[in-house]
């Protein structure tokens, strides 16, 4: 596969990040219909999000090559968390509990606690990697 240029590269991973939130989204619109008992839409939404993740998330993917070795795998899965750790979640939880808007600053600050959990698994996970097979 060829060499890709800066702007499409970066063009594919704000599609990618629409087709997921898309995914997710319909899969709760669906749930929304399910517990309406409309059956019909439900499967609509649901039909439709597996379009935007197995087809169209996956084949932009495969173009940036989104997925690699498993060691590679995790050093990206570490740096995302690590940003979301060190810089995101707690910039926005900061900046939500100076709006005033505590529920959402309690939000972040939980889900930040997670991500501290994931970034220690990932990081567990990439050392026993790379210890020697005896
Ligand atoms: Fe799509
Ligand atoms: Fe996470």
């Amino acid at each position: 596969m060829g060499h890709i240029h800066a702007k499409t590269r970066e063009n594919l991973l704000a599609a990618m990040h629409g087709e997921a939130f898309a995914y997710v989204k319909y899969m709760l619109f669906a749930e929304q219909a399910r517990k309406h008992g409309r059956k019909e839409l439900a499967d609509l939404f649901e039909k439709t999000a597996a379009m935007e993740r197995f087809e169209h998330f996956a084949e932009e993917a495969e173009l940036v090559h989104l997925v690699g070795d498993d060691d590679d795998n995790l050093l990206d899965a570490i740096s995302g968390e690590t940003y979301e750790v060190e810089t995101m979640y707690r910039e926005f939880a900061d900046l939500a509990a100076a709006a005033g808007d505590l529920d959402a600053a309690d939000r972040f600050a939980e889900v930040r606690r997670d991500e501290i959990g994931h970034n220690e698994a990932f990081r567990k996970a990439l050392q026993y990697l790379e210890e020697p097979v005896i």
